[in-house]
């Protein structure tokens, strides 16, 4: 047998045609299968009218999130019944509090088409999404529209859940009694922290037109006595004072500059023995591991232009040049860990 007759190619091909799986993912959340299906199961037929689809595609598309193992399959042709996998259940129903696609969902709107862009991003260096004729600051232009402002905070959402419900769960805030989530959001992470630890009072800090959006989700989990929405301009004025600094994926949004302006207002909110936390796909010091790391700074590449995603070793040395003491590595869930600074 000859050297090439022993070699296999269906890697480079499986990864060259990953767009077909990823589309197929993103339309079946886009086209709301899961959510359809809940706990039912149906035939393709039933799924498929139900979902308002042309005959010629349901079996192929169906199959398809079978084989991908989104999708059970009881059976085999026309009386076949389809149902949610335990996976798609917990975390594409949107009915359900575990649902993550809100990502998914802005990757279908917005990301799939801004990356057919990756090769101009990187002879230029600059952004490929709404901003690349605009010239507008990314957020300025992304909260002009409130259906997108709403997405984007959805897609933050199923991307951060599981990483602040470790963060809450593994991280020791016996100690603390404060904490401040800089780039806030809907105030996950400060409403995560405040039903896992009842001592903590925490302040969700965002730009305004996002304080609507935290506001009704703090209310909705019950912790209005211990989540406050504050908004602001993290580059306008002053952090707000705690005893526990978070920032989630802020400082890969930007360049170096105001990533270390950041790191130093952060040291400035603490007191002595505060800390500081960055949590952030934060990728392998050798850069060989974190792919997905690897590509969220890619993203922001497609996105920002100049912003990028870091190292734990990088993170390290911004915070011990702002004058933080120690930094740790707390691995959270996947991709994503929290670097930790203590003042
Ligand atoms: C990538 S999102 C991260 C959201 C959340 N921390 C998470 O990890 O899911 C960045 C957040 O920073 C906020 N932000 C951007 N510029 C800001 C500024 N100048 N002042 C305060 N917040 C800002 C955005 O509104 C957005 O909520």
């Amino acid at each position: 047998m000859t050297t090439s007759q022993l070699k296999d190619p269906s890697r480079i091909l499986e990864v060259g045609f990953g767009f077909w799986a990823s589309k197929v993912l993103l339309t079946a959340v886009e086209l709301d299968v899961f959510t359809k299906l809940s706990d039912r199961a149906l035939t393709g037929e039933e799924l498929g009218q139900e979902l308002g689809l042309h005959p010629r595609g349901i079996w192929d598309f169906f199959d398809t999130l079978v084989a991908l193992r989104f999708l059970h399959r009881d059976g085999d042709g026309r009386g076949a019944r389809y149902s949610n996998s335990e996976e798609t259940a917990h975390f594409l129903d949107r009915r359900k509090p575990g649902y993550v696609g809100g990502i998914l969902e802005m990757a279908n709107a917005r990301l799939f088409r801004f990356w057919s862009d990756l090769g101009p991003a990187l002879k230029t260096g600059k952004p490929q999404n709404e901003i690349k004729h605009s010239q507008k600051p990314m957020f300025e232009e992304l909260y002009a529209d409130v259906e997108r402002l709403e997405q984007f905070m959805g897609a933050m959402t199923g991307v951060s859940r599981g990483n602040f419900a470790a963060f809450a769960e593994k991280f020791d805030f016996a100690k603390y009694r404060t904490l401040c989530d800089v780039g806030g959001a809907t105030g996950l992470l400060s409403r995560l922290v405040a039903l896992r630890h009842p001592h903590m009072r925490c302040t969700s800090f965002d730009l305004p037109p996002v304080e609507p959006i935290a506001r009704k989700w703090i209310e909705h989990d019950g912790v209005g006595d211990r989540v406050t929405p504050v908004s602001g301009d993290f580059f306008g004025q002053p952090l707000p004072k705690a005893d526990v600094i978070t920032m989630g994926m802020i400082l890969h949004d930007w360049n170096l500059d105001n990533k270390k302006h950041l790191i130093r207002a952060a040291h400035e909110a603490l007191p002595e023995n505060g800390v500081f936390v960055a949590i952030e796909n934060l990728i392998d010091d050798a850069r060989r591991e974190n792919a997905f790391g690897l590509m969220m700074s890619l993203n922001m590449l497609i996105e920002f232009g100049d912003a990028f995603d870091f190292t734990g070793a990088d993170f390290r040395e911004w915070c011990l040049e702002a004058g933080f003491r120690r930094v740790e590595i707390l691995h959270l869930a996947g991709p994503c860990s929290a670097g930790i600074a203590y003042k």
